[in-house]
């Protein structure tokens, strides 16, 4: 039997109308909405669609949202300057740099120059070691917390169950790994390093793939009856395309998600549910 797609589509209509009421019933009582700033450097079309997509989202739940352009050329300090002003606007809950960042500017210095409590990405290092340590972070990663909502829709028994993940990123390997651990999963994390890639993924009971590589994951590599997050997004003939090959693998699995309409949708809801808690906490409401 063909495994259930997983409607990451509906299931983000579904937060969105949530926050779209709780956003309204916090202009009542407050007098003012969750405002996100999004800063953009250079010129990166995929960054330039997903900040458009981030700006239209606000909009669409009543949220504000405030874009900072700057140049590919601009010096650290400059940029550095820009999200100082927004960490100190009482008028910005949350702070987003788009990554990744042109290779003058280092990442890391620019992560951590995002406060904690702005900080709706979760990739400040106050809010991924609380992460890990189980400690209750102020901001769980969008996607992360995405793949999270769509395994709980798709049924997926996580205690016990042994989950692979394949990818180490800091925006999605690293901190899904922890979420699953979280949840009491056997959790193994692959990367490029990995020596049989498919011994491991053919154990995995969930199987998250976020590594950006077209059809990397064939039918072979999956056991029947898995759920299959897939996170990937690489452009393939104008096409949209994840890091599984769909077609083969949902004939084998138990769930999967689409790409498109999986992971995406969900990303920008849980950002959006991010800075709706960063207003809160910020009005002293949460
Ligand atoms: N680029 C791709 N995904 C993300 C994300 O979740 N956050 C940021 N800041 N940049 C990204």
């Amino acid at each position: 039997m063909a495994a259930k797609v997983i409607d990451g589509k509906a299931l983000a209509e579904k937060v969105r109308a949530g926050l779209c009421a709780e956003v309204e019933a916090l202009r009542k009582k407050t007098g003012s909405v969750p405002c996100l700033a999004v800063v953009l450097v250079g010129e990166n079309p995929a960054s330039k669609i997903y900040v458009n997509m981030k700006e239209i989202a606000c909009e669409k739940v009543g949220m504000k949202s405030r874009k900072i352009q700057l140049d590919e050329s601009v010096a650290e300090k400059r940029l550095l300057d820009e999200v100082k002003a927004l960490a100190r606007d009482p008028e910005v809950n949350g702070i987003l740099v788009q990554l990744p960042l042109p290779r003058q500017l280092r990442e890391q210095v620019v992560i951590e120059s995002v406060p904690p409590e702005k900080d709706v990405d979760g990739l400040h290092p106050f809010n991924m070691g609380r992460l890990l340590a189980f400690a209750d972070p102020l901001f769980v990663p969008a996607t992360p917390k995405g793949v999270m909502a769509l395994l709980k829709e798709a049924g997926a028994v996580l205690d016990g169950a042994n989950a692979v993940v394949v990818g180490r990123s800091n925006i999605v390997g690293k901190p899904v790994a922890a979420l699953l651990l979280k949840e009491n999963a056997t959790v193994t994390v692959c990367h490029s390093k990995t020596g049989d890639l498919a011994a491991h993924t053919r154990a995995a009971d969930v199987l998250v793939v976020a590594v950006g590589r077209p059809k990397l994951v064939g039918a072979d590599m999956v056991k029947k009856g898995a759920v299959v997050i897939d996170v990937g997004t690489s452009k393939m003939d104008e096409k949209l395309v994840g890091d599984v090959d769909f077609a083969a693998v949902r004939e084998k699995a138990a769930a999967i998600t689409p790409v498109p309409g999986g992971v995406g949708p969900m990303t920008i809801a849980m950002l959006l549910d991010n800075t709706l808690s960063a207003f809160k906490r910020q009005k002293g409401l949460l």
